[in-house]
C-alpha cells in the first residue's frame, strides 16, 4: 500500500476545515484524500480525481467509508477547468497534486514502470491513449532519444545510451522493461549506487505522460481555483518539477486579481523518522501556496 508523503504538513498547511471543499487531483490510492476527509468532518468533501482509472478504483475502495463526501473523476489535472464543470465547484478551499508514480503502479510489473519487474514497455498512467515507452524506444531516432534522455532524466551519459539503444533494436525490437534495463546497464558498466537505468526510465516516463507540461498548464490556471483563505499544495519528487512550482508560485504573487501568499519560502522536506520507514519519501518537496484576497 502507498504511504502518503507528508501527510502531517499536508493536513497542518491546509488546515480542512468541517463544510470545505477540497480537491486531490491526483488521488492515487486516497491517503492524502482519507486525512483531509477525516480532519473536515463530519460535513467536509473532497473531490477526488486521477488520470489512472485502476488507482481511481483502488481510491473507491480504500475510501468506501467516505463515499458521501467524495465525487470521483477521471481527469488530467491539467484540466482543472472540467473537475470545477462537472462538480459545480469553482472554487475549492485546498488543492493538493502529489506527482509522480503510486507505489501500486511501479509494483505492477504489467504496467512497465519498473526496471527490476520484467513488463511490457508502456508507462502510462492513462492507458487510454497516447504514446508508450514502446513507441519511443523503437520508434524515435538517436537525435531525439538522447535529448529526452538528458532533458527529462538529467543522464550525462543519454548520448551513450540513445546509441546502444538503436544498436539493439537493430537486431531485433526491444520488448520489455527488462531488455531495456540491461542495454543501458551494459554501456554504462557497473557504477555503485543507484541502478544504471533509474534516469533513463525517469526521463521516459516523464515524457509518455508529459508531466512537465501538465505541471506548467496547471499552475497557471490553479489560482484561479482556490477560494479565499484556499490554499493549494503541490508535492514534486524531482528537481526538474520543483524548479517549475517555485517558479510559478512567484508568478502568482505576479498577477492583478487574487493575492496570494509563499507558505513555504523554501520546500519542506521529509524528516529521517518519515524517510526511514518511507524510502520513497526521500526525494519529496513540498511547497504551499495561499489565496489571501
Ligand atoms: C504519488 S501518487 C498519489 C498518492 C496519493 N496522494 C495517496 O496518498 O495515495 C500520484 C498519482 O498521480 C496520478 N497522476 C499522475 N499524473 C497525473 C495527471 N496528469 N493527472 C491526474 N493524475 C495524475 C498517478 O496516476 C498516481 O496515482
Amino acid at each position: 500500500m502507498h504511504i502518503p508523503v507528508m501527510l502531517n504538513k499536508v493536513i497542518e498547511l491546509m488546515s480542512p476545515r468541517n463544510n470545505g471543499r477540497y480537491l486531490d487531483a491526483t488521488v492515487g490510492e486516497g491517503g492524502h484524500a482519507k486525512a483531509i476527509l477525516e480532519a473536515s468532518a463530519p460535513d467536509g468533501s473532497v473531490v477526488c480525481s486521477d488520470v489512472d482509472g485502476t488507482m481511481l478504483g483502488r481510491a473507491k475502495n480504500n475510501l468506501e467509508a467516505f463515499h458521501a463526501k467524495i465525487k470521483f473523476l477521471h481527469t488530467n489535472y491539467r484540466d482543472i477547468e472540467d473537475i470545477a464543470r462537472e462538480t459545480g465547484i469553482e472554487k475549492f478551499d485546498g488543492i493538493i497534486v502529489d506527482l509522480g508514480f503510486n507505489t501500486a503502479q511501479i509494483d505492477d510489473a504489467a504496467r512497465g514502470f519498473s526496471f527490476s519487474n520484467e513488463g511490457p514497455l508502456d508507462m502510462r498512467y492513462d492507458t487510454s491513449s497516447g504514446v508508450t515507452a514502446y513507441d519511443v524506444v523503437n520508434k524515435f531516432d538517436q537525435e531525439r532519444l538522447a535529448r529526452i534522455i538528458k532533458e527529462y532524466g538529467e543522464e550525462r551519459q543519454s548520448r551513450k545510451i540513445a546509441k546502444a539503444i538503436i544498436t539493439a533494436r537493430k537486431r531485433s525490437r526491444i520488448k520489455n522493461t527488462a531488455e531495456l534495463a540491461s542495454i543501458i546497464a551494459g554501456t554504462m558498466g557497473g557504477r555503485r549506487g543507484i541502478h544504471p537505468a533509474t534516469k533513463t526510465f525517469q526521463a521516459i516516463r516523464i515524457f509518455v505522460n508529459d508531466e512537465l507540461e501538465n505541471l506548467k498548464a496547471f499552475l497557471q490556471k490553479a489560482g484561479d481555483f482556490l477560494t479565499i483563505g484556499g490554499v493549494l499544495i503541490v508535492i514534486s519528487f524531482h528537481s526538474l518539477e520543483d524548479r517549475i512550482v517555485k517558479q510559478a508560485f512567484r508568478q502568482f504573487s505576479l498577477l492583478t486579481g487574487p493575492v496570494f501568499k509563499i507558505l513555504t519560502r523554501k520546500p519542506a522536506v521529509p524528516d529521517e523518522e518519515e524517510i526511514r520507514h518511507n524510502y520513497r519519501a526521500r526525494s519529496a518537496r513540498l511547497r504551499a501556496i495561499k489565496r489571501i484576497a
